[in-house]
């Protein structure tokens, strides 16, 4: 076991270097954000859903949790020979019924937000509430859509924080620009637009990921899709009495985002390779491989399906890495993928570079203040900038010192991120503190690290 490299007390971890190669195939969970709106519109079908490889995260048990208090039933199952499966009873759009408590919204910026537009549809009382962290993240970009179209919507901090209360109903639509990259702000105005009286129209200036979309289409809800010559996407959703949401049966690929830690492995452990099969590849979501092939990485992507979502097979070698400038346009398509991105950069040959990525200090922690406080701790040289970070790189980088002490800050990815650092890292020693947290999106990351490096 990885006992000698990965040793458990409590809410941390010591983490020594790796010092051996692998060669391994390993599966990761389904997709989160998937996950998320496969519960949520399965909910609003007009009949029983299947959903497979569902993502078992605590964000995502929440999302379960949260529409079993609006009323729906859900219900595990094995359906393909899977652990992860839920049937889902829809009750169709106007199905869900008041809550009578509070919703936890545990640690999830997505359920938040999402279910918010949906709430705000529905003619009755709800209170969302999440944890200390949800509950600090910027909730004026949904109360402001939200407000236009008409509902009743109030937060902590003059409307600014959870928790939120809505008295939902009676929405009519909007032509809304979304005026910061955010699919969870796209997403919450089209839950709310299946309420609205009329067609709601959403333009973005850069597209985010869309599966909001791309599950309404496959229940045959009328969504369409334009793409401007002036580049973004047009967004118009068929408002109240225009469609009705079939019930689906669908197959989760694995999650790109938690795949992203065990491709940062494979790469920058020497002699070592790893194959990861039936991973979403959707465009929007995989700019860590477009930015990790300009450093020079070698990783090859087999696509293997296009519908409702592209899934493929991903392989990742060990290669010599040189710094780049990210460009701006891939940051959104690589939004959650920052905290391991940094590691990587640490260890190629040269300067990195990421600005535009102002939205990194508004996710589960202030992304560029978590990830330059531990990058430094350990060594690497790194300096803060307002939408970003600028690193100087080293193939070589040693920890030097007895016992270097790092914080996840409360966010699943950095306590993540830092434990690949540790891995990687020359004679490492490393204290992680704060890793509870990792269950909020993958309960299962220490199992497959032993998996992979154990072989
Ligand atoms: C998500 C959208 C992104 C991402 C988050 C999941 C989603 O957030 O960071 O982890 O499922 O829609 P923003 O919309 O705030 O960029």
């Amino acid at each position: 076991m990885t006992k000698d490299l990965l040793e458990f007390k409590q809410d941390k971890v010591l983490v020594k270097g790796l010092s051996k190669e692998f060669s391994a195939a390993i599966e990761v969970p389904g997709d989160k954000s998937i996950s998320h709106r496969a519960v949520m519109l399965g909910s609003l079908a007009a009949g029983k859903s299947y959903a497979s490889n569902l993502s078992l995260s605590r964000d995502n048990l929440a999302t379960v949790a949260a529409f079993r208090k609006l009323g729906i039933g859900i219900k595990k199952q094995n359906l393909n020979g899977r652990p992860k499966d839920l049937v889902i009873e829809g009750a169709g759009l106007y199905g869900l019924k008041e809550p009578e408590s509070v919703i936890n919204t545990a640690n999830s910026g997505t359920l938040t937000r999402l279910l918010a537009g949906i709430l705000a549809g529905n003619d009755f009382f709800s209170v969302m509430s999440g944890d200390k962290y949800l509950n600090s993240r910027p909730m004026r970009r949904i109360i402001e859509p939200l407000s236009l179209m008409g509902a009743k919507i109030t937060g902590r901090r003059k409307n600014a924080y959870p928790p939120l209360a809505i008295s939902g109903g009676g929405l009519k639509s909007i032509f809304y620009e979304v005026p910061v990259p955010s699919a969870q702000v796209k997403s919450c105005v089209i839950m709310a637009a299946l309420f609205a009286e009329g067609d709601t129209v959403i333009y973005e200036k850069k597209e985010t990921r869309d599966h909001t979309e791309n599950l309404l289409r496959l229940q045959g809800y009328p969504v369409t899709v334009d793409a401007p010559e002036s580049g973004g996407s047009i967004i118009t959703v068929k408002g109240r009495g225009r469609g009705e949401l079939q019930p689906f049966n669908i197959d989760i690929p694995g999650d790109f985002s938690s795949a992203a830690f065990f491709i940062a492995l494979g790469i920058l452990n020497k002699g070592s390779e790893v194959r990861i099969k039936n991973i979403l590849v959707n465009e929007k979501r995989t700019g860590l491989l477009k930015a990790l092939k300009m450093m020079g990485a070698d990783i090859n992507l087999a696509v293997m399906g296009e519908v409702p979502e592209k899934t493929g097979d991903i392989k990742a070698k060990y290669s010599a890495l040189k710094g780049i400038t990210v460009p701006q346009e891939l940051v959104p398509d690589m939004i959650d993928e920052f905290p391991i991105f940094s590691v990587i950069a640490s260890f190629a040959e040269g300067k990195t570079t990421v600005t535009g990525a102002k939205e990194l200090r508004v996710k589960e922690s202030d992304r560029i203040k978590t990830i330059v406080y531990n990058l430094k701790a350990v060594g690497v040289d790194i300096k803060e900038l307002e939408d970003g970070f600028e690193i100087n790189g080293d193939p070589d980088l040693k920890n030097v010192g007895n016992l270097t002490v790092l914080n996840s800050f409360g966010d699943h990815r950095i306590a993540m991120s830092m434990i690949i650092a540790g891995l990687i890292l020359k004679n490492a020693k490393i204290e992680m503190r704060g890793i509870r947290c990792i269950n909020t999106s993958f309960p299962e990351f220490f199992d497959t690290v032993s998996g992979l490096i154990n072989r």
